[in-house]
């Protein structure tokens, strides 16, 4: 069964994240829909929610401390208020845009390793690599494997090819199949692809053997065309 995740990023406040939570808990349940659904709010609306089994909300990021003085970052004692077990590592706005160097990165996925979360572990190559071609992309994704334990049971993996975040160009069939194929036949994990994915590409995306499911930010933060999506989803 396909799995579906909403990134809201800097997106929704604590009211609208609320309403949002419960609008898509409701619908799963009326819909009978049991397919993985996974919302990553911001830091400031996590919050204790009601939920249906295959509902589950993360955490966009967090340091690698229980507490301590990391001014402007959150520990495991601020996601355990809220009994988050779900947390995004390894997101490409966190690589480039916030300077997270991989070795960061490791060190995160270690410690929410250690302490069983369910890692959401993102990897995916810029324009100028993906433009270099096929052999120097590939070098590039399996770079950002570097320290991370790929045989770790609560990991999913996804492919999210940076210049295809928030611009509106999702990458053609053809170079999901081909990526996907690539790191499916090494690492056999649930593997999802995430860049621009829409209510009108959705469909299609789902049928590129090797896609288990979706990582989306924009077209996800308007609750009616997420419930699309999901119906997509469960439909696939
Ligand atoms: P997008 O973002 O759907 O806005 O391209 C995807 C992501 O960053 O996970």
């Amino acid at each position: 069964m396909k799995i579906i995740a909403s990134n809201f990023k800097t997106n929704h406040t604590r009211k609208s994240t609320k309403e949002f939570v419960e609008n898509i808990n409701k619908f799963l349940k009326d819909e009978n829909i049991d397919n993985e659904v996974l919302i990553f709010p911001t830091a400031t609306s996590l919050d204790e929610f009601s939920l249906v089994k295959n509902l589950t909300i993360g955490s966009q990021n967090a340091y690698y401390v229980k507490n301590g003085s990391f001014t402007g970052e959150i520990g495991t004692d601020q996601l355990d208020e809220f009994g988050i077990k779900t947390i995004l590592i390894g997101h490409s706005e966190r690589r480039h845009k916030l300077g997270e160097s991989q070795k960061d990165i490791a060190l995160k996925y270690n410690y929410y390793k250690s302490l069983g979360y369910k890692i959401i572990y993102c990897v995916g190559e810029p324009l100028e690599v993906y433009e270099a071609g096929l052999t120097e992309t590939l070098g590039y994704i399996w770079e950002q494997f570097d320290g991370i334990d790929l045989d770790y049971d609560n990991l999913i993996l996804a492919y999210e090819p940076v210049w295809a975040i928030g611009t509106g160009v999702v990458a053609s069939l053809d170079d999901i199949t081909t990526i996907h194929k690539k790191i499916k036949k090494k690492i056999s994990k649930p593997l999802l692809y995430g860049g621009s994915v829409k209510p009108t590409n959705l469909d299609a995306i789902l049928k590129i053997p090797n896609v288990d499911g979706t990582l989306i930010g924009t077209s996800s933060w308007n609750v009616e065309d997420f419930k699309q999506m999901i119906k997509i989803t469960k439909d696939n």
